[in-house]
């Protein structure tokens, strides 16, 4: 099986993005070289989902990037729904912010600028839901940081869980981050799991 030609049928069968959606991506093409770090419909509209069947309203992300996945979790969310996203590079917290002020949903978001396991713990209270996409060689200190303040019953989300397969056998610091939190949240009894093999896995996580 071709997974390129999967992963490009699969995004095709998937609920398209919004308009402004569309053009976030578009104007991210347009100002950076690099625009790899976009999660992608898939991711995306899973966390859509997820969020929507769960009913979350306090939702955490650790990455914004250009804001493609935020804003994405906002315009699923309840409009007294609040989102925190997490990002330390001024050039893509401009895209970001022109785009959060675009947006009809985009006063549930909050950017907080700088270093996330600085900037998490000035958030008050606890999350219904969290997207895990930032630097993965701190994967397992946000995962220590975030599980206590993630509600009973509440949905951790973990983006490139498999490292374009490095996880398996890991030899950089980045794979050997992620497979030590994939080994930590199997071991941890407080939460179940699921990880997918979606694009570049992602891990499912929910507290009991
Ligand atoms: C994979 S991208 C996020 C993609 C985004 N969630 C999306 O779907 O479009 C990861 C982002 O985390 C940011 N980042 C990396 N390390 C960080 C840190 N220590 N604190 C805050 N942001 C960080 C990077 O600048 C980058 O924009």
């Amino acid at each position: 099986m071709d997974f390129d030609k999967v992963g490009t049928y699969a995004a095709e069968h998937t609920t398209a993005d919004s308009e402004l959606v569309k053009e976030l991506i578009a104007a991210s093409k347009e100002d950076l070289e690099h625009t790899d770090m976009l999660s992608g419909r898939q991711v995306g509209q899973l966390l859509t989902m997820l969020i929507k069947i769960s009913g979350a309203k306090r939702v955490l992300e650790v990455g914004t990037f250009t804001g493609y996945s935020a804003l994405k979790m906002a315009e699923a969310l309840p409009k007294d729904g609040q989102l925190f996203t997490c990002e330390y590079n001024k050039r893509y917290e401009d895209i970001a912010r022109t785009f959060f002020e675009k947006s009809d949903e985009g006063s549930k978001i909050s950017l907080l600028m700088g270093k996330a396991l600085k900037t998490i713990p000035t958030i008050n209270g606890s999350f219904d839901f969290v997207f895990l996409d930032a630097d993965k060689i701190n994967y397992p200190k946000y995962y220590d940081m975030i599980i206590p303040r993630l509600k009973e019953g509440g949905v951790m989300v973990i983006d490139n869980v498999l490292w374009d397969g490095e996880a398996l056998q890991p030899e950089g610091e980045k794979a050997e981050a992620i497979d030590q939190l994939n080994k930590q949240i199997t071991a941890d009894e407080l939460v179940e799991q699921v990880m997918l093999t979606v694009r570049d896995g992602v891990t499912i996580v929910r507290k009991k």
